[in-house]
């Protein structure tokens, strides 16, 4: 895909330039818990101030309302730019106005004005069509960013001409959340592994009793069609569930924990795959030469839950083959299992991600793409 780069700008000296960035960072207690969306940023940041451009940065953070909330403020993000990006401007959270979301024109004319060309690099934002993703391009010589390009080559390269075996995992609560995404993967994959919440929808397709686990009683048929297809669907065959009693998140709550196959009793809840599916997918991923992983195989946050996404994880750092992760849940499972630094690429983009690999394409990079025949 040809989206008008940094280069394109032409001269950047004495020039002001917005740039969208994803400083959407996970906090606790107002610290930056994981900085990687703002490291992957300094790139491009350093590029236009080498060049001599004056940087405005702007971002959103979390879901306020359309109206600030100090809870959401980009301070925290503010303190480390100041540190590692010295001279960035950073304007407050872009969703403090409700004309972020709704795109509307007057907070596009508000955000650039005095600035005299626009760069995107909010890779994790541009799958919304929001005023600062979409509006700036309109009216302002655009370009993508250093992470925008690297996120969309990366990402196309494996959706369009995966090395082969391809094998996509998935995981996560919801089916009906990644359909879209299980369709277009089965499109282009050899085998898809699916673990996690999603999982017990499919084996409730396939007869099993799944307890109470987590199930999407109004997916059972569309799962029961795509088993039906003949794609080559690797499904949990043993399972780590708590029984009675039990509290995710709270093992002092008691509980008991065991090993199942695929028939639960009712009252127990599947919460991992088991260790010998565990065994069957690391297997499958070793002899990949592209693997796509986007969603835990389990409730990783809790310890008794964890080792399913902890051994798919290491299978996919150990891979010889090109490993990427998709954003959100299993970024940070990586970066929690100290995995990060082996996998070729972690996306920055959890959202953004999947909808590129089902699409092709992102509003954000339609915008850049038209602004380059109108603008400059
Ligand atoms: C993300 O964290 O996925 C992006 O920053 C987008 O955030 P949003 O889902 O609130 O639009
Ligand atoms: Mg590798």
């Amino acid at each position: 895909m040809s989206i008008p780069q940094l280069e394109d700008l032409g001269d950047m000296s004495g020039r002001r330039v917005l740039l969208r960035a994803d400083f959407n960072v996970p906090l606790a207690n107002g610290e930056i818990t994981d900085d990687l969306r703002i490291r992957a940023a300094l790139p491009t940041i350093k590029w236009l101030q080498d060049a001599g451009a004056t940087v405005v940065a702007c971002s959103h953070l979390g879901r306020p309302k359309g109206e600030p909330n100090p809870e959401f403020s980009l301070d925290p993000v503010r303190a480390v730019l100041a540190q590692r990006a010295p001279g960035v401007e950073l304007l407050e959270n872009l969703r403090f106005d409700p004309g972020e979301t709704a795109n509307d024109p007057a907070f596009v004319a508000e955000l650039i004005a005095g600035c005299d060309a626009y760069v995107n690099d909010a890779f994790g934002a541009s799958h919304r069509s929001h005023a600062s993703i979409v509006g700036p391009p309109q009216h302002l010589p655009s370009a993508a960013g250093r992470l925008l390009a690297k996120e969309v080559d990366v990402l196309l390269g494996v959706r369009n001409e995966p090395r082969r075996p391809f094998v996509g995992i998935l995981g996560g609560a919801k089916v009906s959340d990644k359909l879209g995404v299980i369709e277009a993967l089965l499109g282009i994959c050899d085998s898809l592994i699916v673990g996690g919440g999603m999982a017990f929808t499919f084996l409730a397709a396939k007869g099993n009793q799944v307890g109470s686990s987590l199930l999407e009683e109004d997916q059972i048929a569309t799962c029961k069609a795509l088993l039906d297809s003949g794609a080559a669907i690797h499904l949990p065959h043993d399972i780590t569930a708590l029984g009675p009693g039990g509290k995710i998140g709270d093992p002092d709550a008691g509980g008991e924990v065991r090993q199942v196959g695929t028939s639960m009793p009712d009252g127990w809840m599947g919460l991992d795959i088991g260790p010998g599916t565990a065994a069957e997918f690391t297997d499958i991923i070793t002899e990949a030469r592209t693997v796509l992983w986007n969603g835990p195989m389990g409730v990783f946050e809790d310890p008794r839950f964890a080792a399913g996404t902890h051994t798919v994880g290491q299978a996919v750092a150990e891979c010889r083959g090109f490993t990427v992760v998709g954003g959100g849940d299993s970024a940070a499972a990586a970066a929690k299992f100290g995995l990060a630094d082996q996998i070729d690429h972690v996306s920055t983009g959890g959202g953004a991600s999947l909808e590129l690999l089902e699409t092709g394409d992102l509003p954000g990079l339609k915008a850049l793409r038209d602004s380059s025949q109108t603008t400059s």
